[in-house]
């Protein structure tokens, strides 16, 4: 059933450090917009990290290598025969394997002594600072223990009351009425972004700004204009420095606040967290936060709109509708490759790695990994649930998880509750999911409401 519509309200009655009105806000909705679909463009995406490799289905490729071995000496790309370099994938000239089955991704991911996050050291050091993503050890567990608090599960539901279902509300009614959507710039681009900047007091405008300046960070070395890379950095510093210190004077239930007021023990000394050490999580959890949900809830959607029985059953059965949102991050991560630095000689599955190789852990290809999985390639959610690899196992397992599952959740269900006889568009370009390191699809354009009613505008 429709409900009243109202993008003004809606748009307006949100907590933003700047109501607007009338045609001001008319236009700047339109600029938030377009910004929001140049940004969260999955082929432009695709095309600036991913080399341009636009692949559809790498999986045929990758169930053939997996069952070849384990564990192949060579880039994913090689051996799917892409000369692109690729990503982060900066290896400086140093042996490189990848692997394949479930087995050897958990494997690596647990042995983090030995398959080490220290890979990350100095590439993510300029976009980010130093943050836990390149710790390691005792000094990992120490920083990330910091920020655990925030995100375990009982905690999904602040993040929701917080931030989460108000954006999504908002989100829906400003397309609910109209009867056609383009459900990956209008929905999910929305809400992982919205929600991890306002956690980090942030308006809208510094949230795309932000965004811009994590698109700069994570691109390919040589794709990136350094210059204006540097000046939005020096920018959103400046933003997030006003932020702390705001908070410090007048604290408020939010992330940034927690990160301001947290101490750390070192040596038996209890400070608060520097200025530096705060820039360093606000710029990975932001860049985190920002940067996957949107694609992830984008397959999810499609893989939902491809089965229209399956989009009734779960609009009928909520408790498989989450079920639904795991069997999709098994089905089709949008972090496929994630890498390793190897610190000693060792043995992976029974293949040998010299130490100061980079291992390329292919967390799709062990997500489909037909010794663990029945019938692999098939999106089901009825299968029975098992962990998978999407937020990888071992000490990094993505600390956002429950955030992301808690989005995806909220928003399926305002989906299905508001958008009734939702199917894809007919005459919009057929929606595919792209990409190699970042998968996502290339559009989600839908209709909805009565079934006689086609594209009215
Ligand atoms: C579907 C959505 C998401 C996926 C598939 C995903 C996936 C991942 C993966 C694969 C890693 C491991 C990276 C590595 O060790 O190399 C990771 C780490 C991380 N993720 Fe997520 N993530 C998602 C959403 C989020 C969200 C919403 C947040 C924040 C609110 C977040 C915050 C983080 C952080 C801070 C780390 C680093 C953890 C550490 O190194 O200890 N992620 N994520």
């Amino acid at each position: 059933m429709a409900r009243p519509r109202s993008d003004v309200a809606a748009y307006v009655g949100f907590a933003t450090p700047f109501a607007i009105t009338g045609e001001r806000m008319t236009q700047e909705l339109a600029a938030h917009a377009e910004r929001f679909k140049e940004l969260y463009d999955v082929e432009r995406h695709v095309m600036a990290t991913d080399g341009g490799i636009l692949v559809e289905d790498p999986y045929p490729v990758w169930a053939e290598l997996r069952a070849a071995s384990p564990v192949h000496r060579g880039t994913v790309r090689e051996l799917m025969g892409y000369d692109s370099p690729g990503g982060l994938g900066g290896a400086h000239g140093r042996p490189v394997y990848s692997a394949y089955t479930y087995e050897a991704n958990d494997v690596a991911f647990r042995d983090h002594e030995v398959f080490s996050s220290t890979f990350y050291e100095g590439l993510t050091t300029q976009s980010m600072g130093k943050s836990i993503l390149e710790m390691v050890g005792d000094e990992h567990r120490r920083y990330r223990a910091l920020v655990q608090p925030a995100f375990t599960p009982r905690r999904a539901q602040w993040w929701i009351d917080q931030w989460i279902q108000t954006l999504v509300d908002e989100a829906v009614s400003a397309f609910e009425g109209r009867g056609h959507a383009e459900l990956n710039s209008e929905l999910c681009s929305r809400i992982p972004l919205q929600t991890i900047t306002s956690s980090f007091g942030l308006t809208r405008e510094e949230a795309l700004d932000f965004r811009e300046g994590a698109e700069g960070g994570m691109a390919r070395v040589g794709d990136v204009d350094v210059d204006s890379f540097l000046v939005r950095h020096e920018r959103t510093t400046a933003v997030l420095q006003r932020v702390i210190e705001e908070r410090r004077a007048d604290p408020q239930d939010d992330l940034i606040t927690t990160l301001v007021e947290t101490e750390i023990d070192e040596d038996g000394q209890r400070h608060l967290l520097s200025d530096e050490e705060i820039h360093g999580f606000a710029r990975l959890i932001l860049t985190a936060g920002s940067g996957t949900t949107w694609r992830q809830l984008g397959i999810l959607l499609v893989a939902l709109l491809q089965q229209p029985a399956l989009l009734d059953a779960v609009r009928d059965d909520r408790e498989l509708m989450r079920r639904a949102v795991d069997e999709a991050l098994r089905w089709d991560s949008t972090a496929a490759i994630i890498r390793r630095l190897v610190t000693r000689d060792v043995e992976l599955c029974g293949v040998a790695i010299p130490a100061g190789a980079v291992l390329e852990l292919n967390l799709c290809a062990a997500d489909r990994d037909p010794a663990r999985w029945d019938d692999p390639d098939r999106f089901d959610p009825y299968r029975p649930a098992k962990p998978h690899l999407a937020f990888i196992s071992g000490p990094h397992v993505c600390l956002g998880m429950h955030v992301a599952r808690a989005e995806m959740i909220v928003a399926m269900d305002a989906v299905l509750d508001r958008l009734p006889n939702l199917r894809f568009d007919p005459e919009a370009p057929h929606a595919k999911i792209i990409g190699l390191e970042h998968r996502g699809p290339n559009g989600v354009p839908v209709l909805f409401g009565p079934a006689l009613i086609e594209r009215d505008n």
